[in-house]
């Protein structure tokens, strides 16, 4: 499949390395062409992949992974363009982090969220927030936390969500009852939200190989 990864940061660069490792046509998209981070990428998978702008990879994928930085994912969306994404499963990785006064907090809460933010904006764009709630290395290889653990999605659209589903499953090796329909779009917050308590987990935990169990009773 022609995929495209925005984001040349360790997520863009964990899962557009393991979408090569399976053998798909993989575009890294940065802000500028030919970025450092993008060559650097280009050369530790054998050349075996491309990088180019958001545009350029997104113009290719046909569907699109955005590992872009939260707190500026809508500025790199907007130059990727809404025709380049039109029909398209965009899966929503960020989280809106602002890192600049200490202990990070979140630039859109509570009654909004990035991923609602983005698909406001690319009304014709599918997008599904996925992934944003475990580090990147546990993302690919769900494997490293030991048993069964959770991962929640979410989005408006009942085939985008089924066709991420079912690729979380295939490519990365999630368990698909493993992974929690929280409803439309609007679920994004909660899963935003979730960061202040994961980064609290991490400073206590010391490694980010960790993810939460979901026990259900009985009602
Ligand atoms: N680290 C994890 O394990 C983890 C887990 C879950 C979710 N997340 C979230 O995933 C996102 C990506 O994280 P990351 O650590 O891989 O990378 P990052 O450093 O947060 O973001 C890197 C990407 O964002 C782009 N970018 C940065 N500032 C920009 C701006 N002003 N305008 C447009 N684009 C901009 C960069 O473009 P260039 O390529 O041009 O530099 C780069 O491609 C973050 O929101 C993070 O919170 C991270």
């Amino acid at each position: 499949m022609k995929i495209a990864v925005l984001g040349s940061g360790m997520v863009g660069n964990t899962i557009a390395t393991k979408l090569v490792q399976l053998g798909h046509q993989v575009m890294m998209g940065s802000r500028t062409a030919k970025s450092a981070a993008g060559q650097e990428w280009l050369c530790s998978v054998g050349g075996k992949a491309q990088i180019g702008t958001f545009a350029d990879a997104a113009a290719l994928g046909e569907s699109v992974f955005d590992c872009t930085n939260g707190a500026n994912s809508l500025t790199a969306l907007r130059a990727v363009g809404a025709n380049n994404l039109r029909g398209k499963v965009l899966i929503n990785v960020g989280n809106p982090l602002d890192f600049s006064k200490g202990m990070p907090t979140l630039t859109v809460c509570n009654t909004d969220s990035l991923g609602e933010q983005l698909q406001r904006e690319f009304p014709e764009a599918l997008v599904v927030k996925a992934l944003n709630t475990v580090n990147c290395e546990v993302m690919v290889k769900p494997s490293l936390v030991p048993g069964d653990h959770n991962l929640f999605i979410c989005g408006n659209d009942q085939g985008a969500k089924a066709k991420v589903n079912r690729w979380l499953c295939d490519w990365f090796g999630w368990k698909s009852e493993n992974i929690i329909d929280l409803g439309d779009i609007s679920g994004a917050r909660g899963m935003e939200m979730w960061m202040p308590i994961w980064l609290r987990l991490y400073g206590k935990i010391g490694h980010p190989h960790f993810n939460l169990r979901l026990s259900i009773g009985s009602k």
